[in-house]
Parts: C-alpha cells; structure tokens; sequence
C-alpha cells in the first residue's frame, strides 16, 4: 500500500547490493512512496551486485559510483545527483558496512589495526564524510532527513560483532554531534535505526550469526523486525511526519532493545535442564 508520503522528494541511496540488502528494500519503498532518488554504492559493489535490476525496477534511477570514504567521489556524486534529479537532496540513506577484521575471522583481542581502522573509516566515518560535504556544498533542503543504519552491539556486548560494535558506537555518536551542527543549520534531521539480525550479506557475515538471529526472535515480543518493515520506518523517517526527530538512535527490533527474558527462552532453557 502507499501513501506517497515521499511525493516530490528527491533522495540518495547509499548501499543496496542484492535483494537481501536493507537499502535495496527501502529504495523498492520510496519509489513506491513517489519519491525520485540515485542510487549509489561502492564502484566494486557496482561491478558484482545486483544494482542494475533495482535501478530499472525504481523508474530508471541513475547509479552513481562512489566509494563513501573519498570526499571526491562523494562531491561527484551530489552534483550528478542534484542535475539528474533536478535539485537539492530531501533525503540520504546511509546503509553502509564494512569490517575486515570480521571478514577474515581475526578475533577482537588479536585486532589487525589497519583492518580496524578500515572498519571505523567505512562503516562511521563516512557517514561523516557523507555530511560534510552535503554541508559544504550545500546539498540538503530545509528540514531534509539523513539517516544511517546501527545495531544494539552499539550499546551491548555481542563478542562475535567485533570491531563493527565500536564502530556501530562511533556512528550513532555522530550522528548526534552532527545532527546539532545540520539542525542549526538548516533543521535537518539526522538519525540512525538501530535494526534487528537481518539475512543480508554484511549480517550473515558475522560469526555465529544463526545464533544470534534465532535468539533475537525468540526474546522480541514481536520477533524479529524484517528488512522490510526496516524499510517502512526509513520511509516514515524521510517524510514530513517526523520533522522534529532527531539526534537520536531508533531501536527498529520488534522490542529486543528493552526486554530482559521471554517464556519463550525460559522454556528452551527448561527443554535443555530438563
Ligand atoms: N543485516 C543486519 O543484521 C543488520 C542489522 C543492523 C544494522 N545493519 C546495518 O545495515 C547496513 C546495511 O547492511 P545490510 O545488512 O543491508 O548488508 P549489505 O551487505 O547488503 O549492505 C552493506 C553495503 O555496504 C556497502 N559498502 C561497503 N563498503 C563501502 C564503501 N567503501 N563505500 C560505499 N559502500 C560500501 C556494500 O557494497 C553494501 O552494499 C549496514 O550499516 C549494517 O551494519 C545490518
């Protein structure tokens, strides 16, 4: 069903690989919603995902290459943005994620640093990067939402997250520091969703990530959140319904975030004693 709550709005969409991916279902969603965006993602994603299909299937979107840790590629990718979409930008989804020290299995307590300090440069600090330059050039509209995707390993531990939980920290925190600067600026809104396990690439690619997904639905009274229903709260965080949002870190993970134990782990847990 729509609403075409983004009717008129222009917008960027940073990171849709496959089907599986978060963005790729939040773009499906905006078309839907009226909205016109780009999509882009890093020239190498370009090369072996799916990003083609999507761009035929969201009325002919233009995909821009840009690897969102280069500030060139970034300010190439506002100004071909706002000359094909005609205009500055109501909306940017960061759904960017990175580590290699997860992707090669090194364990957190045997960190590579130069793997460390690419998992904190892609996945937070081009999210800065992503704002500052929008600011620099002067790409956001007034009251323009900008939004980037977390998980709870921000605030608790999941040992297997490894460095991507600091870095999930590091993202969420400037999004608050950079959320002021854009508010006084021009009261853009900026946020992250704090979503559930989801069978992505970057999410599967996590050790013992069956795990973790199986026990998040088990405890979340309304079970896991899907990508989406990730991709209806990006929608409605874009829109004009929530223009007074922002600065924060918004749990989309079917209640997780607050629950302490539920019957239904309390009954595995029998099953096991028993
Ligand atoms: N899947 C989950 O369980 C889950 C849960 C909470 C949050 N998230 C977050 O959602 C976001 C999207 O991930 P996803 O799960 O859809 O997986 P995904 O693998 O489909 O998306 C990750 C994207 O990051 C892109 N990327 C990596 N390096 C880049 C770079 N240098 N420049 C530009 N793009 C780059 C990849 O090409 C890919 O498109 C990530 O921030 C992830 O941490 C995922």
């Amino acid at each position: 069903m729509s609403y075409q709550l983004l009717k008129g709005k222009r917008g960027i969409i940073f990171g849709a690989l496959d089907p599986n991916s978060i963005a790729w279902k939040v773009a499906e969603r905006a078309h839907a919603e009226g909205a016109k965006f780009t999509l882009s993602n890093a020239p190498i994603a370009l090369r072996m995902g799916k990003i083609n299909e999507l761009a035929a299937a969201c009325g002919n979107a233009e995909v821009i290459g840009a690897d969102a840790t280069s500030l060139e590629d970034l300010e190439q990718l506002y100004t071909r943005s706002m000359e094909v979409l005609g205009g500055k930008i109501d909306f940017i989804l960061h759904s960017i994620g990175m580590s290699p020290n997860v992707r090669k299995g090194i364990h957190y307590t045997d960190t590579n640093y130069d793997n460390f300090h690419k998992s904190l440069d892609i996945s937070a600090l081009s999210f800065h990067r992503v704002m500052q330059t929008a600011l620099k050039m002067d790409v956001l509209t007034e009251g323009a939402s900008v939004l980037a995707l977390s998980y709870i390993a921000a605030q608790r531990v999941f040992p297997d997250y490894n460095d991507m939980a600091d870095a999930k920290a590091l993202l969420e925190s400037i999004a608050r520091s950079f959320g002021y600067h854009l508010g006084k600026a021009n009261k853009v809104r900026v946020n992250t969703i704090s979503q559930s396990p989801t069978r992505t690439t970057a999410g599967t690619g996590v050790k013992g990530f069956d795990a973790f997904y199986e026990y998040a639905d088990k405890l979340s009274p309304l079970g896991n959140a899907s990508a989406e229903s990730c991709a209806d709260y990006c929608i409605v965080m874009f829109s004009d319904l929530t223009r007074m949002v922002t600065m924060q870190n918004l749990f989309h993970d079917g209640g997780f975030s607050y629950t302490g134990i539920s019957q239904d782990l309390i009954d595995e847990m029998q099953k096991f004693n028993a």
